[in-house]
């Protein structure tokens, strides 16, 4: 029989970025029903629904405005964090952006939102986590990227570049921190149906041809992520670090 007790996250602490809808508020709200104490950020004031929920459950919340590419915002919101709960134990890097469209168009401006959201913003989480983590002497670092970070994918050059270093990040940070018994570890999703995914792609034609890479044919559900994140943090995955797990119907799979 299955030792559930393994998956077991009850009164952990989880700070996760981005969780004001999509992926990162599907996750919160997971984790929370799962036992889990939350801290949750993202840089614009829509976070009241996330934390209704979440309260809802009957775990503790709080939620804090912070732009995760911000040094200062970054430490005030880990500040908050150890001030409220004493520790953190599991860091779910998810807040990002996403623009579409060829490299020739893109502006100066636009290259540093991706790359400051993406890559130095998930930098900064967890070097700043990290050090609370490193005093714990434990702590589980989740880093969401996408299957964009493995192959090209038209008009995602820039995004591509972002997601890519994140895979870089977290096995660098997995080598490095395994000394503290920190597992590092990278989540990478191929077509969510999110807000963002309606944005970018609102035609028809994109999605159906989307859809079609897809052996499932189909996106997947927000929620349908909290599994792979409950198991990356919870003891289950004690002994994985610097990993990737694809979660994306087997799009990576076909050729
Ligand atoms: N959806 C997909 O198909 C897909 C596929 C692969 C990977 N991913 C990755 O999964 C993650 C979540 O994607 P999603 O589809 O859920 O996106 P989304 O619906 O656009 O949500 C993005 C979240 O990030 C927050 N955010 C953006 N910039 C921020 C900043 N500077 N500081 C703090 N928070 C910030 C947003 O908060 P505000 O409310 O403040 O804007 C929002 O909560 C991203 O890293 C994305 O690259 C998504």
């Amino acid at each position: 029989m299955i030792n559930t007790d393994l998956f077991n996250i009850k009164s952990k602490v989880a700070l996760v970025t981005g969780a004001s809808r999509g992926i990162g508020k599907a996750v919160a709200i997971g984790l929370a029903k799962a036992g889990a104490n939350l801290i949750v950020c993202s840089h614009t004031s829509r976070l009241d629904d996330t934390v209704h929920i979440v309260k809802k459950i009957g775990v503790e919340i709080l939620g804090v405005k912070a732009d995760v590419s911000k040094e200062s915002d970054v430490y005030q919101l880990v500040k908050q964090s150890i001030d409220s709960f004493g520790r953190i134990d599991i860091l779910v890097n998810n807040a990002g952006v996403y623009i579409n469209k060829d490299v020739k168009d893109f502006s100066e401006e636009e290259w540093d939102l991706i790359i400051d959201t993406n890559l130095k913003g998930y930098f900064l989480c967890a070097r700043t986590v990290g050090r609370e983590m490193i005093k714990q002497k434990s702590g589980k670092i989740i880093n969401i990227t996408s299957i964009a970070g493995l192959g090209a994918m038209p008009n995602t050059a820039v995004y591509a570049a972002s997601k890519a270093g994140i895979i870089g990040l977290t096995k660098g940070l997995a080598v490095d921190w395994a000394k503290y018994n920190i597992n590092v570890n990278a989540v990478a999703p191929g077509d969510v149906a999110t807000e963002v995914t309606k944005e970018q792609h609102p035609d028809h034609e994109y999605m159906a041809r989307v859809l079609n890479s897809i052996p499932m044919h189909r996106s997947a559900m927000p929620d349908e992520l909290v599994g792979t994140i409950i198991f990356l943090a919870s003891r289950a995955s004690d002994y994985i670090t610097g990993s990737l797990i694809v979660y994306d119907g087997g799009w990576t799979a076909m050729i």
